[in-house]
């Protein structure tokens, strides 16, 4: 299809490509081996970072950062290219999961593994130690059987080979739980459940299929536990492009959806949401854009982007493209166009704005009744020169 443009705000150009629309969510990814290892519904497509692959030219010894990495389908699909690439989240489940969906693996060592550890003799478990919360989410039998695999992982000596198996335990122990995330929020719903062994079995059994269908080229990867606001560990003119996708203005803070996941497979790991993640801190924060009197929650959102833009110049070569998917803010008495905020801070802290490329595009209503305006889901193409 080719796409319409047209020029917005007296100063860049628009295209529309409604049909990249689905490329923008994870939706694809879910029957694609390793993409699938873990569903976020916030994440991307391969395809969609393939896109700016070809769109960017890049090729192998190509360097590549996603600083809002969450579920790595950036890194997973720089290494079907054998691009280098390095990410960066705020959350320890997003790099436990792209360090498990990239990492290099021996197959006949994961399948001995796995054939030992399912022969294993049950041995009963204490389950004292797990909170009330938890307990709630899983039949006692089923959370004795975890704790047992939980234990027996533990004790795998590779590291790699050990967050593999973690991870298949932790999506069978969902699938098997009366967990479920209605938005922002964790319910149980007492539901038959799927019996726990069986299909952590198939779990263990795909993911290793899956590595062998997916063809990977050699590269270096390297993913960090970090804040895109002060990514000090980088250093400058590293890379030659970013592919991401930032959390989008005013939409609900997903974290408390991963309790289960964070207490049973993290232990004690403790983020501070409010402080850590982008645009939840609206104290002592400057307005980046005094003339539009935006909302609160914007002011503290485009405040956190401009330092995240800062870190993303310092960090990319001369040269170097981003690429940046946003999504309008809805508010309840306006949207808010964060394409064209985005747009303005990139070419604050210096970005070339090469165009806007509008894909998804909602009415938004106050409380399903009165149009306000037009929520629009777009990718921000930049360049540094
Ligand atoms: C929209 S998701 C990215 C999804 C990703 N493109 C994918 O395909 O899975 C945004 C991510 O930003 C992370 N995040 C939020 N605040 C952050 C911060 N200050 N620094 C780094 N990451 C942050 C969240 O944990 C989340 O994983």
């Amino acid at each position: 299809m080719k796409p319409s443009t047209r020029i917005i705000s007296d100063k860049w150009l628009m295209e529309e490509r409604w049909d990249w629309g689905k490329l923008v969510t994870f939706i694809p990814n879910k029957k694609l081996p390793v993409y699938s290892w873990f569903y976020f519904k916030e994440g991307f497509s391969r395809n969609f970072v393939h896109l700016m692959i070809d769109l960017f030219k890049l090729e192998d010894g190509s360097m590549v950062l996603d600083p809002f990495v969450g579920s790595g389908t950036t890194l997973v699909a720089c290494k079907e290219r054998g691009i280098d690439s390095v990410g960066v989240d705020i959350a320890p489940l997003a790099v436990f999961v792209s360090q498990t969906k990239t990492a290099d693996y021996k197959v006949d060592e994961l399948k001995s593994i796995a054939k030992k550890m399912l022969q294993e003799r049950f041995e009963k478990q204490d389950l004292s130690k797990v909170s009330r919360f938890t307990r709630r989410f899983f039949s006692k039998p089923t959370l004795e059987d975890i704790l047992f695999f939980r234990e027996k992982i533990k004790m795998i000596e590779d590291p790699a080979s050990r967050n593999f198996f973690t991870l298949a335990l932790m999506n069978a122990a969902m699938k098997a739980s009366y967990a479920y995330k209605d938005g922002a929020v964790l319910k149980v719903v007492e539901k038959p459940v799927p019996p726990f062994r069986k299909f952590f079995k198939r779990i263990i059994k795909k993911m290793i299929k899956d590595l062998e269908r997916i063809s990977f080229k050699p590269c270096r990867i390297e993913v960090y536990l970090g804040d895109a606001r002060k990514m000090d560990f980088l250093e400058d003119e590293v890379f030659d492009a970013i592919i991401t996708s930032p959390p989008y203005l005013n939409k609900i803070e997903y974290t408390k959806v991963y309790a289960i996941e964070y207490e049973l497979f993290f232990g004690d790991v403790k983020i501070d949401p409010v402080r850590s993640y982008i645009g939840l801190n609206p104290k002592n924060v400057s307005d980046e854009f005094p003339s539009y009197n935006l909302p609160e929650a914007a002011k503290a959102y485009f405040n956190d982007m401009r330092m995240v833009f800062e870190e993303m110049f310092r960090v990319l070569k001369n040269g170097g493209r981003a690429s940046i998917v946003v999504a309008g803010g809805v508010f309840p008495d306006r949207v808010v166009e964060s394409d064209i905020l985005i747009s303005e801070l990139a070419e604050k802290v210096g970005f070339n704005v090469d165009k806007i490329i509008a894909v998804n595009k909602r009415v938004a209503t106050t409380r399903r009744v009165v149009k306000i305006g037009e929520a629009r889901e777009s990718v921000v193409i930049l360049s540094k020169s």
